[in-house]
């Protein structure tokens, strides 16, 4: 099982579309997946719902499990793709993790799901926390969306520097810009010297489109909802990176 995270200290930059659009395709391409909402705001949640909805009998069968994390899943909201929505008792996991210093509580939760999951993806909320840095600390890969502006650029540097400081690994980190709207100069500049400004990157870009917006308002993955838009070929691309990144075989 592999565990990768989309985190930025920033809100607003494509960290839950970025989630939501990998995690279907992961799904797609015969991995089996588990996306996990861990933003309280719960934003995933809107761009799955669409996705067919999880009956009593499902939940109580999961109850049995033994993680008790399995409670929380739900199962097959699109074939091969299970979700935990953002749930009302995480609000308090942040005052959990500071009273049990030392261990990675996120790690242990994690654990029961290994058997059958290819791939867990975390949607995480933009703060640095205890909770994130428990993030930080298990995923193998995190994918860090970046907008094409010195700000987002600054907060990039912050956060590669937090790694560095706190020993989480800077080889893990792995930026993409995000939003990018070539018609702004700024964004134009910053991504004509791309090379130069975010160091191990990814290759694919987001770009900025309405169709992404719309994810929200449809409650569907933007496979689903736009296939053929550039943007959906886009997360296609960058699914494809980040599955060689991770050594998961695609069909
Ligand atoms: N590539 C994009 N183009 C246009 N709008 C986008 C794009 N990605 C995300 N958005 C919109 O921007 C807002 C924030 O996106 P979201 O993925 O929720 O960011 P985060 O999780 O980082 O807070 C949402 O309204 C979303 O629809
Ligand atoms: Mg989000």
């Amino acid at each position: 099982m592999r565990t990768i995270a989309f985190y930025s200290p920033k809100g607003g930059v494509g960290k839950t579309a970025a989630s939501v659009n990998t995690a279907y395709l992961a799904s797609q391409s015969r991995c089996k997946t588990l996306l996990w909402d861990l933003d309280p705001q719960g934003a995933a949640s809107f761009y799955l719902s669409g996705a067919e909805v999880v009956k009593g009998k499902k939940l109580s069968k999961l109850m049995e499990g033994k993680a008790p994390i399995a409670k929380f899943i739900h199962e097959e909201v699109y074939p091969g793709l299970d979700f935990i929505p953002a749930h009302s008792s995480f609000r308090n996991f942040d005052i959990k993790l500071e009273q049990e210093e030392g261990s990675n509580t996120l790690r242990q939760m994690l654990a029961p799901l290994s058997e059958d999951t290819g791939l867990v993806v975390l949607d995480c909320p933009p703060t640095l926390s205890r909770l994130t840095e428990q993030v930080l600390e298990v995923a193998d890969r995190v994918y860090v969306p970046v907008v094409p502006t010195w700000l987002s650029l600054n907060s990039w540097n912050q956060l590669w520097d937090f790694m560095k400081d706190k020993k989480l690994g800077t080889k893990k980190l792995r930026p993409f810009f995000s939003m990018v709207d070539r018609r702004k100069n700024l964004h134009k500049e910053i991504m004509d010297r791309r090379d130069e400004l975010l160091k191990n990157a990814i290759e694919a870009a987001i770009p900025y489109a309405s169709v992404v917006e719309r994810m929200g308002e449809e409650g569907m993955p933007l496979e689903v909802l736009a296939p053929r838009s550039p943007a959906a070929a886009m997360y296609r691309q960058m699914w494809k990176e980040v599955g060689q990144d991770l050594g998961i075989a695609r069909s």
